[in-house]
């Protein structure tokens, strides 16, 4: 299949590298004339594992990287919307689909076959049938279910693993308006390894995306509200608790053999210094929105929100438990991105974490092994920051270390401290380390400090 994708971003790019791969002929769209001759150069905007050698791979041969819509969508039987949907304060933020969807009808106007439009952004229950396709039909003066077909196919792929997610997918949610968009949607991904595919209408699609990513917010949220407990009852580690609620075997499977299964689904029952990124904290607070604005209130969900907002302050009590007074403190931050993988930082409980002390007057060195702190739009007006080079410099001459991504490389910490005279206070933002293997540790969900000497 020729295919167009509007939107070369994060999920945009990955859908046409992946595509590319899987033998169909793909056309990246984007606006960003900068990100297009990136891409052209076979150089991926942003940090993703896997990306760089597909993109090199298809560039110029499969995969075209263009500004040019109408060009592209001439030549394509099927187009994706993989544009941003972000929250705007109140609610989802539709005017990048919808202007997507508005320049995707007019190229339509030209087009003598039927072409399918296909949603991939996450946009709330209605949006494809309601707001998308209307806008289609206006623009390219033609007929829904005749002259072109509108599907929705939400993308559950992780940032960080987003390559193999896409090749691999766990479920293929194949929405659509009728059987015909149902059908050409599903043959795209007839390369991909058998798995369990889901024929829906396109709200149902929509609506299961923001139920997914929901759920695993939840799971996050209650976590952390167990966690903020624990660290009142002295003597109580949540890693215990939470590690002895992992056990139930409807949690952890044993099988047969008498071995143990941990799938990946209960590493959303840890506690930590909370969720960021581009989707959960926007698409729980938009599918509240959408509750709200049907008369029904998500309180679960509301309170979800207001738990991650809170989690990342819990960095700093910790702090000011053992550091009555901020001022002045030398301070490192471990990582930057919102999750291990990626140099995303939206959303990223680091920042919050970051502006708290420098407003509180500390001298702050960040660390991330991807993302550089300095150059950062985020942190450019707060001038008492700077980036350590390395792990080891981050751990030198502070007073406290606050650990808040979970990069594999931060599992290093104990041994680099053994080889240090004098050693920082530890606190872990995601107990990724064993307290016992730390002179003076705090984490979130731990009653006291902890003094393995
Ligand atoms: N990032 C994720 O992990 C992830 C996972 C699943 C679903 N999603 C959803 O996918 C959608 C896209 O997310 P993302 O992280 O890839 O966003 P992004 O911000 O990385 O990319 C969006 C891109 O669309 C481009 N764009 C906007 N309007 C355009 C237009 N009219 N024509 C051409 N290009 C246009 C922007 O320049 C940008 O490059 C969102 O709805 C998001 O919720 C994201």
């Amino acid at each position: 299949m020729r295919i167009t994708i509007v939107g070369a971003g994060f999920v945009g790019l990955t859908t046409g590298v992946c595509f590319a791969d899987k033998g169909h002929k793909i056309y990246c769209v984007d606006m960003d004339k900068d990100k297009i001759a990136k891409i052209s150069s076979g150089v991926p905007p942003f940090f993703e594992k896997g990306m760089e050698s597909l993109l090199k791979k298809h560039i110029h041969k499969d995969l075209t990287a263009t500004t040019d819509l109408k060009e592209a969508i001439k030549n394509s039987n099927v187009t994706f919307i993989t544009v941003g949907t972000p929250f705007d304060g109140k609610q989802i933020d539709l005017s990048y689909v919808k202007a997507a969807a508005r320049e995707i009808g007019s190229a339509l106007k030209e087009v003598k076959d039927y072409h399918l439009v296909v949603v991939k952004s996450t946009v709330t229950p209605g949006t494809t049938d309601e707001v998308v396709l209307p806008i289609l039909e206006e623009a390219s003066g033609k007929t829904a279910g005749k002259d072109f077909g509108v599907g929705m196919n939400p993308e559950f792929l992780r940032e960080g693993e987003a390559v193999d997610d896409f090749l691999n997918p766990d479920r293929i949610v194949i929405g659509g308006m009728d059987a015909k968009s149902r059908e050409i949607l599903e043959g795209l991904y007839q390369g991909f390894k058998s798995i369990d595919v889901m024929r829906v209408d396109n709200k149902t699609a929509e609506m299961i995306k923001y139920t997914s990513n929901s759920l695993l917010a939840t799971m996050i949220s209650f976590s952390n509200e167990i966690a903020n407990l624990c660290s009142v009852i002295e003597g109580v580690d949540v890693v215990d608790v939470l590690g002895g609620v992992h056990l139930d075997k409807r949690l952890s499977p044993i099988m047969p053999t008498g071995e143990r299964v941990h799938p990946s689904f209960i590493t959303y029952l840890e506690s930590g210094c909370g969720f960021g990124g581009s989707c959960f904290p926007k698409d729980v607070k938009a599918l509240v929105n959408f509750g709200e604005n049907r008369g029904v209130r998500m309180e679960i969900l509301e309170k979800v929100i207001a738990v991650n907002n809170n989690q990342p302050f819990q960095m700093i009590a910790l702090l000011t438990k053992h550091f009555p007074n901020i001022q002045g403190l030398k301070i490192s931050v471990l990582g930057i991105a919102f999750k291990p993988g990626t140099d995303d930082i939206r959303e990223s409980p680091s920042i919050p974490i970051i502006n708290e002390l420098s407003a509180k007057g500390a001298a702050i060195k960040v660390f991330d092994p991807i993302v550089q702190a300095e150059s950062n739009e985020t942190f450019k007006d707060l001038n008492n920051i700077s980036q350590a080079e390395t792990l080891e410099d981050a751990l030198t001459d502070v007073d406290a270390v606050l650990l808040i991504t979970r990069w594999k490389e931060f599992e290093k910490i104990p041994e680099l401290l053994r080889c240090m005279k004098t050693h920082p206070l530890i606190i872990d933002g995601r107990r990724m380390l064993k307290k016992s293997e730390i002179s003076k540790y705090m984490g979130i969900g731990l009653n006291q400090i902890y003094s393995s000497s």
